[in-house]
Parts: structure tokens; C-alpha cells; sequence
């Protein structure tokens, strides 16, 4: 469907034509006094440079001539020359009508359908999730479900960091721990253990102990820099021991995941380009690209225009190891090939930012990425606590995800068990439908590039702007939709008619017709931020609806029947914001 501001804007153009003015003038927006009216156009007053006359008198003709158009109902010149306009209840409910009976709600299917590729959630093998690791994974598979809603291709890859030092940090602290275990034996012939002789918990603990010490124990950090070496150049007993860690490891991100809801295509990690790195450096040296300054091998990525200096890409390090551009810009040639993608998208902590645009501008520049596929970074901001600074536990140490997410889970447990009947298990059900909201919403409802306070109260309180109120809305909505179902009514029956009863009717449907231009400017800038603040508008305009009108008990039964249809379309609207946030309503809470 075309959107109604688009709609709203033909109308006005067909009148500054019919009074002899560029068509183009007649741009239609909502309205920024809504006290004035809902929706205003600023043409006149472009126009009056153009055609060197007031804007009032050019305002005053267009106005004369949609006094008689059907679409508004009131048509009013204000100075210095802005029409303002009120859209007409009969065509106010067409449009809503016409949105009830659209494959999403009217939101129309691309001509050319494109493929992007979602980098996202990127953890590190044998690192615990942590609180940073929140945004990523969230903001990532809200932005893969846009994409897919829209009617394009979204493939989410995990992007595991699952070759580097840290694997060789785990690798020597294990190894120093229990030295004769056979994959260390590099003269050992027989089979490997298919059992992983550790933990997950064991992992967790390994990873941090190892990595401490690597900083004061420079013959440690040298065992492990070797264990690194071993496993990458393919020692069999090192390579089968780094496949049970990821064995491990992946096992229980999965299920870290998917307690968040979220869901990756693809498995993939640095591990899986390593094979392509060589090929990759013959091909930057035989182009030319690539040089070597002071021992190690760089492509040089400054710009003419640039303002800020920006260094070299450094390809291999003095010691011929690769690093994590290396692994990247691999990977943007595997994707390539693999899956041609139109855009990669990479959500990762803005202060890669620096970082992604040298390896962007290298793998541009030297045509590992070719000119048709888009790359773009969306870098986030810090999640902090509420004293400003990064969230950490009560003892300063680094906020475990897991934790946060149960910690929330049993606070909103004790939330729903209290002053409502419902069994334990029902209530264990919807608190954590509840929790999850309260989490995503959270982050979600912040523009991805600011910081943000991570306050567990506030998300998870059921006023104000956040996912359990959100969540209380819809269930109100689904619940009359159910008595009036249990009162013999049939759903199938109602839908959107004419007549619109007050001001609260009336903006609930303006909102609602607005559901289209969101959704597509939430796709254009890739900003899941904006499908919250549309939700908790569109949850706010209903409420007052919701309080102003007799709905089930309404004795018109026309009316009735119109209310019910609204309800539908509003909550179906509500469903498909959720689903591309990344959360659900449970049908009571
Ligand atoms: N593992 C990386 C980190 O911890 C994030 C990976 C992001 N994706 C990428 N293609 N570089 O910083």
C-alpha cells in the first residue's frame, strides 16, 4: 500500500498544480502542533521564493482548492504560509480498512529483493558471555527480522572468535594442569578422545586465571603464543582438543541464545578462513597493494579528504602472524563467494568504529569486496550502571549474561506469583515472556550509538516507557478480543467501518496509519529504536481510547463491531512489532 503521508502528499501536490505551482511543493508531513492540526505542508513557503510571492496568498489558493478534496476535513492557512490539514473520517477509516485486509498491514513487498548478511552476537570461544555481549546479539536480531519482515534476504552469522590467543591461553593453562593428557603428545598415532575431558564451568574459570597470568608471566604468555601457533599450523592433538573446547563452548552459547531469543543461520567463525589468508596475501602483494613497513605487511588505507589520520591496515604482524583484520577481510571475500550478499552488516561496540572503517576501505580499495556489495558498521554504546559507569556486579567484577538474564527472570517471577492467580508453572512461563521484554525493550528502545543506564527497576516496570508495559497493553487488547469471542461474538464479523466517536478513536487510527512510513524508515537507517517509540505511542493512544470508549459493553452493536475491528488491527500491528524486536505477549499476565 502507498504510505498515507505519500497519499496525503499527492492530494495537496494535484492542488498547487490545479492553482499553477510546482507540484512538487505539495510535500505532506504530521503535524508539529498537533493543537493546530494533524497534518501540515510547508510548500507555500518554499513556493514564495520561486514564484517571488507571499506565501500566504500562494497558501491561501492551494487551501481554496482542497477545501473541496474529500481526503481532508479542514483546511487552514496560518502564517507566515503553512496549510494545515485534517484528514477526513471517511477516508481515515478507508485507509485503516484497506490496512486490516493487507499481508502486513499494508506494508508492501520489495520489487527486487535483496540479501544482507547480519554480523552479529560475535562472542569469543571460552569467554563467558557478559553484559556487552547483550547489545550486539539483541540489536543484531532485531535488525535480521527487519530485514526479513521487509520481504529481503537476512542471513545471521555468529561470527565466533574462536582462533585466537585465547584459545591458545586455555590450550597452555590446561596443558600445564594435566601434561599428560594424549593431545598433547605430539608423537601420540591413535585416536583422540571424543569426550571433552572439561567443563563448561571449567572453561569459564580457565579462560580469566590464564589471561591474568598472561599478563605478568611472560613465559606463560610464550607458551600459550606457541599453543596459538600449534593449533593454527595444524598440530593433530591440539586441533582435536580446540574442537572439544568448541564443542563445549558452542553448546552453551546456544543455550545462552536462546534464552534471549535469538537465532543464528550460521555457526561460523575466524577459524573458518584461516585456509584463505595465503591466497589472500599473494593476491595484496601481487596487486600492489600490500607493503611492508618496519617488518610487518599493510595496505594503506588514508583518504584525501580525510580529517582524522587513519592508519595503515596491517595485514601480518612482523612475525608473519595474522590478525583479526586478517580474519575479517577473509571473511568478506568467503562471503562473497558463498553468498553474494547486496550488504554485510556488522554490529559491534562503537569503538571498533576506527577499526571497520580501515577494513572496509581496504577491502574496497583493493576489490576483495566488490563496488555492488555495501558494508556498514553499526557501532553501539556502553551499557552502564546506574552510576554512569560500565555495569558491573555489587563487587565490581564483569556482569556474567547468564546472570543478568536470571536475576531478572526471578525478580519478575516474584512480580507476577504476587496479587495473581496462577499456578507455578504458568507463572514461571509468562514471567520470563515478561523478563525478556523488560531486557530487550530496554536496550532496544535506546538508538543503538548512545550509552545507556541498565536499570533493572525501571525495565521492568509495567508504567512508562518499557517492554511489560508494552506487554500489559497487548494482553488487555487480547483479552476483550476473548470475552467478546466467549460472548457469542464472532471476530470474523468486525471490521473497520465508517464512523470514528471522539478525538482518542481518531488518533488511534491516525497512529495506526502511520505503521507503513515507519516501518520503512525503520529499515532505511536500520534503527529498531524507532519501532519503540512507534509501539509505545501506538500503546499510549490506545489506552486513552481504551478509557474514553464503552468497548464490550458499547449497546450499538455497529459500533461495537467497528471497536472490535480496530482492536484486531491494532494488536496484529503490536505482533508484528514485537516480532521484529525479538519478543512476545503471553495471552494473560
Ligand atoms: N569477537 C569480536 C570481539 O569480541 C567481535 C566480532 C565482530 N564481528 C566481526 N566480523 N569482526 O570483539
Amino acid at each position: 500500500m502507498e504510505q498515507l503521508l505519500i497519499k496525503l502528499g499527492n492530494e495537496v501536490a494535484k492542488a498547487f498544480k490545479e492553482a499553477g505551482y510546482d507540484e512538487n511543493l505539495g510535500k505532506v508531513t504530521v503535524s508539529n502542533r498537533p493543537d493546530l492540526c494533524e497534518y501540515q505542508c510547508n510548500g507555500a513557503m518554499a513556493g514564495a521564493k520561486i514564484y517571488k510571492k507571499a506565501p500566504t496568498m500562494i497558501a491561501n489558493e492551494v487551501a481554496e482548492i482542497l477545501k473541496r478534496s474529500e481526503v481532508f476535513s479542514k483546511t487552514e492557512v496560518c502564517p507566515p504560509g503553512f496549510i494545515n490539514l485534517n484528514i477526513s473520517d471517511k477516508y481515515l477509516c478507508e485507509y485503516a480498512g484497506e490496512m486490516a485486509c493487507s499481508e502486513k498491514y499494508g506494508v508492501d513487498q520489495p520489487s527486487e529483493k535483496k540479501v544482507f548478511m547480519v554480523d552479529y552476537g560475535g562472542p569469543n570461544v571460552a569467554k563467558p558471555l557478559h553484559v556487552g555481549h547483550l547489545r550486539s546479539a539483541v540489536i543484531g536480531e532485531s535488525i535480521k527480522r527487519i530485514i526479513r519482515y521487509m520481504g529481503h534476504e537476512a542471513i545471521g552469522d555468529i561470527h565466533l572468535g574462536d582462533w585466537g590467543l585465547q584459545m591458545g591461553l586455555v590450550i597452555a593453562a590446561y596443558k600445564e594442569a594435566h601434561p599428560n593428557l594424549v593431545f598433547f603428545d605430539e608423537s601420540y598415532e591413535g585416536e583422540y578422545p571424543q569426550e571433552a575431558p572439561f567443563t563448561v564451568t571449567d572453561l569459564e574459570e580457565i579462560y580469566p586465571k590464564a589471561s591474568a597470568r598472561s599478563k605478568e608471566d611472560a613465559a606463560f604468555k610464550d607458551e600459550a603464543m606457541l599453543c596459538t601457533k600449534k593449533l593454527q599450523d595444524g598440530v593433530k592433538g591440539y586441533r582435536a582438543f580446540w574442537k572439544l573446547i568448541m564443542e563445549v563452548s558452542i553448546a552453551d552459547l546456544k543455550k545462552n541464545y536462546n534464552n534471549l531469543n535469538v537465532e543464528f543461520d550460521l555457526w561460523k567463525g575466524e577459524s573458518d578462513v584461516y585456509d584463505l589468508i595465503p591466497g589472500m596475501v599473494d593476491y595484496l602483494k601481487e596487486g600492489g597493494y600490500a607493503y611492508i613497513s618496519d617488518g610487518a605487511l599493510v595496505v594503506d588505507v588514508k583518504e584525501e579528504t580525510d580529517t582524522k589520520e587513519i592508519p595503515p591496515c596491517m595485514i601480518l604482524k612482523s612475525d608473519g602472524a595474522s590478525l583479526y583484520n586478517t580474519t575479517d577481510l577473509a571473511t568478506i571475500m568467503e562471503r562473497r563467494k558463498e553468498y553474494d550478499p547486496d550488504c554485510i552488516i556488522y554490529l559491534t561496540d562503537k569503538r571498533q568504529d576506527l577499526y571497520f572503517e580501515q577494513v572496509f576501505r581496504c577491502a574496497k580499495k583493493t576489490g576483495l569486496c566488490d563496488s555492488k556489495t555495501k558494508l556498514v558498521h553499526i557501532g553501539f554504546g556502553t551499557v552502564n550502571g546506574k552510576d554512569g559507569k560500565p555495569f558491573k556486579t555489587r563487587d565490581g567484577g564483569v556482569m556474567r549474561l547468564e546472570y543478568l538474564v536470571k536475576d531478572i527472570n526471578e525478580k519478575m517471577y516474584e512480580k507476577i506469583i504476587s496479587g495473581r492467580e496462577m499456578n507455578e508453572e504458568e507463572a514461571k512461563k509468562v514471567s520470563e515472556t515478561v523478563a525478556l521484554s523488560a531486557i530487550k525493550y530496554g536496550d532496544l528502545s535506546n538508538q543503538a550509538s548512545k550509552d545507556y543506564i541498565f536499570d533493572t527497576e525501571r525495565f521492568m516496570s509495567f508504567e512508562g516507557d518499557t517492554g511489560p508495559y508494552l506487554l500489559y497493553t497487548v494482553v488487555r487488547i487480547k483479552s476483550i478480543l476473548k470475552k467478546y469471542s466467549e460472548n457469542g461474538g464472532d471476530l470474523k464479523e468486525c471490521s473497520i467501518n465508517g464512523t470514528i466517536s471522539d478525538e482518542t478513536h481518531k488518533n488511534l487510527l491516525m497512529k495506526i496509519a502511520g505503521y507503513n512510513e515507519m516501518m520503512n524508515s525503520v529499515f532505511e537507517e536500520l534503527a529498531p529504536h524507532r519501532i519503540c517509540a512507534y509501539l509505545y505511542d501506538l500503546a499510549n493512544v490506545f489506552n486513552s481510547f481504551y478509557h474514553e470508549n464503552k468497548i464490550l459493553t458499547q449497546e450499538d452493536e455497529e459500533l461495537k463491531k467497528n471497536y472490535i475491528g480496530v482492536l484486531k488491527l491494532t494488536l496484529g500491528i503490536c505482533e508484528d512489532c514485537m516480532q521484529c524486536l525479538g519478543f512476545e505477549a503471553p495471552d494473560r499476565m
